[in-house]
């Protein structure tokens, strides 16, 4: 069957300072009242399978609250005991479905990602779905309507006659240059990775264990003495983080011949910055959006948000980031929003 699989261990530098190493961006809320995590098991839970969590030790009980919080209850929360990137978490996910289900179909699915058209979500995975059981690494294409750097791009090729609406993959480039990601916008032959997969567990460890064995291997011998405390899963630590640190894009997506696509119009985005958080957000006639205690005169354009910080007062800016949190506040121009890091280098992301 069908078993959603979250990946929450990201840590959203560029959302600081509400996202820090101990309460990372897919705990906030950020596009709606519901935390990113919470949007992301709500979704995937309208199929009723109950969700598995990857992440990290530390933040075990965040997830726990949230989840209660929306009254989902997880098949189990598998903990990381430290972070060694995507192709170790979905690993550890896929060695502990076989346990039980040698056909385990997995939904991977990040965390830290807005999806306006559920509809259309559903029906993609409704496509991909026989792909997958047919042993394809099923990824999902977003149309990209910009040369963005920092996501994986997917090269479509023929429609696969035997599944309808799913393509095979002629090339999988993770963050390309500039001028790659340039060039393939405007050639119209690549889609944005969403970086939601469908697969079945048993084909991803064949393909991890083809193009990246270490890993597999470090995962398999960390579960086969994994121990479990109630919903908790962990695996032994010094096999675990032997594990090289790679993420599934580089160490399968790039490399195996087994990849297809479902082009997908889902209104999809990564909130990745504070800069895409004003992007998607609902403005305000001056186009600004507002959180918390926030008095903005003359000013267009741009993000407030107060949490638990001071209060924010404006006058005659535009474009502008103002995040005030408890210890801190962040002013930055919108369109430098990618730079947050070079302050979090600088000043350290604490707490
Ligand atoms: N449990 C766990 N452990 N989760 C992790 C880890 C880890 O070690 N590392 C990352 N994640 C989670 C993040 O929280 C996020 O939800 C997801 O895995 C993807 O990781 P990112 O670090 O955000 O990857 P990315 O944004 O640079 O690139 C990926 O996503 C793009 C789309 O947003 C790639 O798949 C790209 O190809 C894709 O375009
Ligand atoms: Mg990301």
């Amino acid at each position: 069957s069908l078993y959603p699989i979250v990946l929450s261990g990201g840590s959203g530098t560029r959302l600081w300072p509400l996202s820090r190493p101990h309460y990372p961006k897919q705990l906030l809320s950020l596009a709606s009242e519901a935390t990113m995590l919470q949007a992301t098991v709500a979704r995937s839970a309208a199929d009723h399978f109950s969700p598995i969590i990857v992440t990290g030790e530390e933040h075990r009980f965040h997830i726990v609250d949230q989840l209660k919080a929306i009254g989902v209850s997880p098949a189990a929360i598998l903990l990381e005991p430290e972070r060694r990137n995507t192709a170790a978490a979905i690993a550890f996910a896929a060695e502990s479905l076989l346990a039980t289900d040698s056909d385990a179909v997995m939904l991977v699915m990040p965390s830290d990602h807005v999806i306006l058209d559920e509809g259309a979500f559903h029906d993609a995975i409704r496509k991909g779905l026989p792909a997958a059981k047919a042993g394809l690494i099923v990824t999902f294409g977003i149309s990209p309507d910009r040369p963005e750097t920092g996501y994986g791009y997917i090269e479509a090729a023929h429609a696969l006659g035997e599944h309808p609406g799913v393509h095979a993959v002629e090339c999988f480039t993770e963050k390309p240059d500039a001028k790659t990601a340039q060039a393939y916008v405007a050639g119209g032959q690549h889609y944005w990775n969403s970086g939601i997969f469908l697969l079945m567990a048993r084909a991803y460890l064949q393909e991890l264990e083809r193009h990246a064995p270490a890993v597999a291997e470090s995962c398999r011998a960390a579960m086969t003495s994994a121990v479990t405390d109630g919903c908790f899963v962990r695996p032994n630590r010094d096999n675990f983080i032997a594990s090289i640190n790679i993420s599934i894009d580089h160490a399968v997506m790039e490399r195996t011949n087994k990849a297809a696509v479902v082009p997908v119009a889902m209104g999809w985005s990564d909130l990745g910055s504070w800069d895409s958080v004003w992007d998607i957000g609902g403005k305000d006639q001056n186009g600004n959006i507002t959180k918390g205690d926030v008095v903005a005169i003359d000013s267009h354009n741009s993000l407030f948000r107060s949490e638990n910080g001071p209060a924010i007062a404006a006058l005659g800016v535009s474009d502008l980031v103002v995040v005030s949190a408890r210890d801190v506040v962040l002013i930055l121009p919108r369109d430098r929003a990618q730079d947050v890091r070079q302050i979090v280098d600088v000043i350290g992301a604490s707490g």
